[in-house]
């Protein structure tokens, strides 16, 4: 059933499925206000709170905010993965009525890969080959095809992107400089429950027991932070972080600090070294950062 918006009301969000919908949605928009910065949030869906932060951000610095939602299959590695990712669409309309959100993009995977799905080629100077990238074969080549298209197909001024996911904000930086996209990247700090796991759609797939083990990546993290005022070498800071974290329930893929820019992994702190972790909680695998120094 098609959710698209027949009829343009003031102050309603537009709902567009197809292409054409959506520029004329955004013509619409520019007609009331011609210079109107337009803010971009792409997302997957099943939206949380992480989201609606970086609309909230996105509606403060731009006049026209644009979210799209689409669970881009070329960034899945693992079919299983793809298949189980929520999808909450009502929900996500809902609260996305209750936003600061002028247009909803609802792309058709044939509409955002109309030639199906190409090799797609781009050399991300090795910030795709460390942390995420050992683990998840081709994950970044995915999100630059679809976000490269996205911002072809939005044209935004700006788009905001949340830091849990931290080396994926590098990799659009990167992908905007090389193909020299004319967008600013706003990165939007991390957004976390009370006790503090880091927003993210994947912990709908997590039990409430879940939810409390998960906790043990932000304790870890607080934990390298301190242990940053009083140690400098990085092996002697993992080494402490990796014992700490082991007393929980969770596996760990890996724990790295890197330098914020490059990403590589620093022998010795310096100012902005991140401490990044992924690990699975039963079945569903979770990142999380700090910077920790
Ligand atoms: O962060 C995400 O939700 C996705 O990787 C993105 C940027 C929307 C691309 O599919």
């Amino acid at each position: 059933m098609s959710v698209a918006s027949t009829n343009f009301e003031p102050h309603k969000m537009i709902v567009a499925e197809h292409i054409q919908q959506l520029k004329k949605a955004i013509n619409h928009k520019k007609n009331a206000n011609p210079k109107g910065v337009i803010g971009f949030v792409p997302t997957m869906g099943a939206l949380h709170n992480g989201h609606l932060q970086l609309i909230e951000k996105a509606s403060q610095e731009s006049d026209i905010v644009i979210v799209s939602i689409f669970v881009n299959p070329t960034q899945f590695n693992d079919p299983e993965d793809l298949k189980k990712y929520p999808r909450t669409i009502s929900a996500d309309i809902e609260k996305l009525e209750k936003s600061n959100c002028d247009i909803l993009f609802l792309p058709h995977e044939k509409e955002v890969y109309p030639d199906g799905i190409n090799s797609y080629k781009i050399d991300f100077s090795g910030l795709d080959k460390v942390m995420e990238g050992k683990y998840r074969d081709d994950h970044f080549v995915g999100v630059a095809m679809v976000v490269e298209r996205l911002f072809d197909i939005v044209q935004p001024n700006k788009a905001f992107f949340g830091l849990k996911d931290f080396q994926q904000v590098a990799i659009i930086k990167h992908l905007v400089r090389v193909r020299q996209i004319d967008v600013e990247i706003v990165p939007v700090n991390i957004v976390r429950s009370p006790e503090g796991l880091a927003l993210s759609s994947r912990n709908q797939l997590l039990s409430k027991e879940q939810k409390e083990d998960a906790l043990i990546i932000y304790n870890t993290l607080l934990f390298g932070k301190s242990l940053a005022k009083e140690y400098d070498n990085t092996a002697d800071i993992l080494r402490h972080m990796k014992a700490y974290f082991d007393k929980g329930s969770l596996k760990l893929e890996y724990m790295e600090i890197v330098d914020p820019n490059t990403l590589k992994p620093l022998q010795s702190l310096e100012p902005g070294a991140h401490c990044c972790i992924a690990a699975y909680c039963g079945e569903v695998r979770l990142i999380d950062n700090m910077q920790i120094r």
